[in-house]
């Protein structure tokens, strides 16, 4: 929800000049009734449809859903809390880019801005009050559970199932192959990958979102003669939480006619209950025909050396790679 949208009342004694001239203006309009009360199904609801739901739902990473005023009600000092701690790894949402510095328009920014803040903080400071749920907007995002974000894949690519007990050591290893059945090379547009998981039996033990066991795992297409595509590069790794990756128009990934996918390294992380999973990798693909006239690149800093002292806090280690050509960054 842009800024510009909301509806100014008078909430918080503590905000900059600056803040209340924005949210002041259309106030004057409203009875004094009305400007007071920041409320759950007005002022809140959308905040947390647009940025906390596609994680604060069930199945998803987060630890609780915030989807009802009930869900939402008992975490309420918790939410001032963590929304407030901008700046600091466990800011929500997670959002880490500075407010102050460098490029600002992002999409799907879902961070939010110091009014929010300030809202979900006078809405929290004033006994986080339901309100009525006519004055609920409307919804300006639905998430869908099992929707895929890149929309209907033309390709969907299944690793082979793995199986987690529900206490396990950490695992690193292989995981297997798996066909592409492509029958022709194909530009990948887009490509996302998500965990799919079963679960038998009761959770053993509390853990921290306790959904994924796939901490990350590397994905390597190769083609019909077992060799990697070679002007294709690197491909992007799946990690827990990690967004899909949107091709730039003029610019795909070739995956080959008779191609299949090597899961050559993956770290497995036991979630607390007995799993069964596998990665689903969607492709969409660009038209038929279709000759990219630019090439993707996966460019990591250079490796450092980690070598961490003992007892010793603040310790900083810095890795550096440059870039050769002009170069457009798409995601990071
Ligand atoms: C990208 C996923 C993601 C988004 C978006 C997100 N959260 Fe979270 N949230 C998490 C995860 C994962 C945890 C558990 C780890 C932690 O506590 O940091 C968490 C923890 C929390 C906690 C602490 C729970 C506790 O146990 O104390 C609160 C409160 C919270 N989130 C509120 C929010 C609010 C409010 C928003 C939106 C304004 C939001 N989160 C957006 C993933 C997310």
């Amino acid at each position: 929800m842009p800024a510009s949208s909301f509806r100014g009342r008078c909430f918080a004694a503590g905000l900059t000049a600056a803040a209340i001239a924005v949210l002041a203006a259309p106030a004057a309009a409203q009875s004094a009734d009305e400007t007071d009360a920041v409320t759950y199904h007005r002022d809140i609801a959308p905040i947390l449809e647009r940025s906390c739901q596609n994680c604060h739902r069930p199945e998803s990473v987060a630890p609780m859903p915030l989807l009802t005023y009930e869900d939402v009600r008992p975490w309420a000092r918790s939410i001032k809390y963590r929304t407030g701690r901008v700046g600091k790894p466990d800011v929500m949402p997670p959002w880490y880019i500075e407010k102050d510095v460098g490029i600002q328009d992002y999409k799907g920014d879902i961070s939010l801005s110091a009014e929010e803040i300030a809202l979900i903080g006078a809405w929290v400071d004033d006994g986080a009050p339901r309100g009525e749920p006519v004055d609920r907007p409307a919804v300006t995002r639905v998430v869908d559970a099992s929707g895929w974000q890149i929309g209907e894949p033309d390709l969907v690519v299944k690793s082979p199932e793995i199986e987690v007990p529900a206490t396990a050591p950490d695992w690193w290893g292989p995981m297997g192959e798996s066909e592409t059945g492509l029958t022709e090379d194909r530009y990948v547009a887009a490509v996302e990958m998500r965990e799919v998981s079963t679960w038998e039996g009761p959770a053993e033990r509390d853990t921290i979102g306790g959904l994924y066991v796939i901490h990350h795992l590397v994905v390597l297409p190769v083609g019909p003669d077992g060799r990697p595509v070679e002007e294709a590069g690197f491909w992007p790794v799946h990690e827990v939480g990690r967004n899909p990756d949107v091709f730039h128009p003029d610019a795909g990934k070739l995956l080959k006619a008779g191609s299949k996918i090597l899961f050559p390294s993956a770290h497995l992380h036991s979630n607390g209950r007995h799993t069964r999973a596998q990665l689903e990798m969607g492709f969409k693909f660009h038209p038929e025909g279709y000759e990219p006239s630019r090439t993707v690149e996966i460019i990591g800093p250079a490796t450092v050396e980690l070598d961490i002292r003992p007892m010793e806090a603040d310790q900083e280690f810095e890795a550096f790679s440059t870039l050769m050509e002009h170069t457009k960054m798409m995601v990071y």
